[in-house]
Parts: structure tokens; sequence; C-alpha cells
């Protein structure tokens, strides 16, 4: 059994006690905007926010999570897309395939949260997600839109 606090919610439910937060996000819960990627910490596709931080959901158990922590996934970022980042990413067309966006937008509204005005080198220090189709670029320039530093785009 498992008790979680997600996007507001506390909500039991069975599963194995080793299973990855992402499978009983997508599984268990059906929230299926986190995405699998490379199950190993690596990609970021699968983050979400635990108390606010970026997590990568694939490599943590269910088991080191209980309804103390708030876990808020991409579902539960805005009721609306109304999001700074979520409108950056809007306005710049950012993602091209989408696959990895969920855990860009994620680890970026975690690094806004934390650093309210990124410098460049902290935005690529801090969100290492991996993109295949080669969004960084305009996934900087997002960031930096939603934060107020530039009106790019
Ligand atoms: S799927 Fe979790 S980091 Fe790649
Ligand atoms: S937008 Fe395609 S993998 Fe990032």
């Amino acid at each position: 059994m498992a008790k979680l606090n997600v996007n507001g919610r506390v909500i039991e439910f069975e599963v194995e006690d080793d299973t990855p937060l992402l499978w009983a996000l997508r599984e268990q819960l059906g929230l299926t905007g986190t995405k699998y990627g490379c199950g190993v910490a690596q990609c970021g596709a699968c983050t979400v926010h635990v108390d606010g931080a970026a997590v990568r959901s694939c490599s943590m158990p269910v088991s080191a999570f209980d309804e103390t922590q708030k876990i808020v996934t991409i579902e539960g970022l805005s009721p609306d897309s109304s999001h700074p980042i979520q409108q950056a990413w809007l306005a710049l067309d950012v993602p091209q395939c989408g696959f990895c966006q969920s855990g860009m937008i994620m680890a970026a509204a975690a690094l806004l949260a934390a650093t309210p005005r990124p410098t460049e080198a902290q935005i690529r220090e801090e969100v290492t997600n991996i993109c295949r189709c080669g969004t960084y670029n305009r996934v900087i320039a997002g960031i930096q839109r939603a934060a107020g530093v530039s009106t790019a785009g």
C-alpha cells in the first residue's frame, strides 16, 4: 500500500513498495503526463516536484514517500496552464516532439521557484534534462522569458 499526496489530494492505493514513483503515478494513478525515458535518472523525462524540488521519479521507490510530502506532477503545476513557464513555452513554441517537455517544464519551474532570476549558466547547471530534439536554446530562452530576464520571442 502507498498513501501519497499528489497534486493536492491524498490518495491511498495498492502498489509494491519497490515500484518506482513514476510507475505508481502513471499506472496506478493514471497521471501519464510524466514520461519514461531512461529509467536510470539520466534524462529527466520523469521529473516531478516533491516539496517543491525537482525529483527524477523513475529512480525513487514509492515507499520513499508518504502523505506528508507534496508531490506535484505536470498535471498539477497549474489548473489552466497559467504557470509562467507554461506561458513562456507557449509564447516561444519551445517543444518539438514534446516527449521530454513535461520533465523540462517541471525542472524549469523548480529552478525558478528556487532561483527567480537565474543566469544562463545557472540554467545550464540546474536543468540537465535531455532533449533528443535539441530544444535546449528555446528551453533557456523560455526560462529567461518566464523569469523576466528576457522577452525574446
Ligand atoms: S526516465 Fe527518469 S531520468 Fe530518465
Ligand atoms: S522535444 Fe522531442 S525530445 Fe525534447
